[in-house]
């Protein structure tokens, strides 16, 4: 994979770290480090040796200030107007990776912040992590599915509340609204995740995707549809350990 300008990759016993790495710009997310995710989650859905992903943001500000207001709304020039036409499908590739992904989120999760955090399993927040989408202000509305993931998240009243009024809400709130699991101190919140990250390893890899197509898929299913779901994936899981063993 070739060295990237806007994301840092690496691959440490099984778990991928994806860092945002522009923080002299809050880590703003631009065309460039939307082509580098799409390359680099694309390397990860395909890498049988990554189980367990951790996103995280470089610098001590932000994990993500939302999309890049200086590419944003502007005329574009031929070069981003070509780009766009062929926008890559990063959303819908966060979606068909089938391994647990770990969001570590701090200071400023904004639009598209919030809504690459949403597209993880399970979010952790420092207590200095603040939480907006800033497109009321703008006249828009979320781009990248925040408008279907966080009222999946949150609920109907919450999320539309956010995205109406575009209040930002603080880690602890965010935390009884349900949209992180858990708030620590700064310090804490990388080894936390790495903790988490290490817990899941020490099973079944292929339990813990299970269980993770079993609770989103099923969660666009009626009840009936999703049990049947959940008694498809465990008679799979059943037969692929059998076959393992045997
Ligand atoms: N796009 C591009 N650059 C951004 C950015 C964004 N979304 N958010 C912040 N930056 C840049 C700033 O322009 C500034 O660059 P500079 O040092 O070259 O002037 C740098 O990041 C630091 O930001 P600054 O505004 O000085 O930090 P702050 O702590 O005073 O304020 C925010 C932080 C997040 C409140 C403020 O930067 C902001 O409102 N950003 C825009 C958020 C937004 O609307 N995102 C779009 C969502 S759709």
């Amino acid at each position: 994979m070739s060295a990237f300008e806007t994301i840092i990759y690496e691959k440490r016993d099984g778990t991928g770290y994806v860092t945002l790495n522009r923080p002299e710009a809050l880590n703003a997310y631009n065309l460039r480090m939307r082509d580098e995710l799409y390359e680099v989650l694309g390397a990860i859905r395909d890498d049988p040796e990554v189980e367990v992903v951790i996103f995280q943001g470089a610098g001590d500000k932000a994990f993500c200030a939302g999309a890049d207001l200086t590419e944003f709304l502007t005329a574009p020039s031929p070069v981003i107007a070509r780009q766009a036409r062929f926008e890559r499908d990063v959303w819908g590739l966060f979606l068909s990776i089938d391994r647990p992904l770990i969001a570590a989120l701090h200071g400023y999760v904004l639009g598209s912040g919030i809504e690459i955090a949403l597209c993880c399993d399970i979010r952790l927040a420092s207590e200095d992590a603040r939480f907006g989408l800033p497109e009321p202000g703008l006249g828009i509305i979320p781009a990248a599915g925040g408008s279907q993931t966080l009222p999946r998240a949150i609920g109907r009243a919450a999320a539309l509340e956010i995205l109406m009024s575009g209040r930002w809400v603080a880690a602890a709130e965010a935390c009884r609204l349900k949209l992180v699991n858990r708030v620590v101190r700064r310090a804490e919140l990388l080894p936390e995740a790495e903790r988490l990250a290490t817990k899941i390893k020490s099973y079944s890899p292929l339990a813990a995707s299970c269980a993770k197509q079993a609770v989103t898929r099923g969660l666009d299913l009626d009840l009936k549809a999703g049990l049947e779901l959940e008694s498809r994936l465990g008679r799979r899981l059943i037969a692929l350990s059998e076959k393992g063993r045997g």
